[in-house]
């Protein structure tokens, strides 16, 4: 891919020249994720964790980097080398699983965000998932046109000031124990 528009991306080369490339992380990968982090603005920062995250703590970071394959599996969007965005799932228990996307501020509303929501909804429905959930703030505007876009047949309800989404798939595979 190619992300498409011309806008700023830290290195001056304009966006629509520079390739971005997914893979799954995996448990070595903690200084992706910090490159991730280190690119996104206390706005979105708080928009993803849904509480102020100044810095990335290391329990927070040993969580996040404990990635199985199964229950909890990630990817990475990277362009030339630079981590720019993450999705990740991590089960809740029998076939439901939480759904989470960042994408470094340079790189948002270039569509990776879109593709790396793409890519975790295909490997949960591979996985036996039958639904994923999202929490994001209900002032999140860009997230839910993300996921208008990726799960069009969702579903929404207010929990305070969050919107929590379900996302219904079709499994697959049935790997889920
Ligand atoms: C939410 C987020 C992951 C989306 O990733 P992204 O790469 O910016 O999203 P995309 O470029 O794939 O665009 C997704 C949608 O947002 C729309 N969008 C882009 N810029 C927008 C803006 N400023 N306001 C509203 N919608 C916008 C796009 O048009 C697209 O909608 P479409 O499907 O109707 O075309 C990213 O903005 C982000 O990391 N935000 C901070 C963390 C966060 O909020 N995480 C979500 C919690 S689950």
């Amino acid at each position: 891919m190619s992300a498409d528009t011309s806008e700023g991306h830290g290195g001056g080369m304009p966006g629509h020249m520079i390739p971005v490339a997914l893979r799954e992380l995996d448990a070595t990968d903690g200084g992706l994720l910090d490159e991730v982090f280190a690119g996104m603005s206390a706005e979105s920062r708080a928009l993803r964790y849904l509480t102020p995250m100044p810095v990335l703590h290391e329990q927070t970071r040993r969580i996040l980097s404990a990635v199985d394959g199964c229950r909890h599996v990630a990817v990475v969007a990277l362009a030339h080398g630079e981590a720019i965005g993450i999705a990740r799932m991590i089960s809740l228990g029998g076939r439901r699983a939480e759904l989470a996307v960042e994408v470094a501020d340079d790189w948002q509303g270039l569509g990776v965000g879109t593709r790396l929501a793409l890519w975790i909804r295909d490997r949960a429905a591979r996985l036996g998932y039958t639904e994923l959930v999202a929490e994001s703030s209900a002032r999140n505007h860009r997230a839910h046109a993300l996921m208008d876009r990726v799960f069009p047949d969702h579903t929404a309800h207010r929990e305070g000031t969050d919107l929590v989404f379900t996302f219904s798939l079709a499994p697959s595979r049935t790997d889920v124990a």
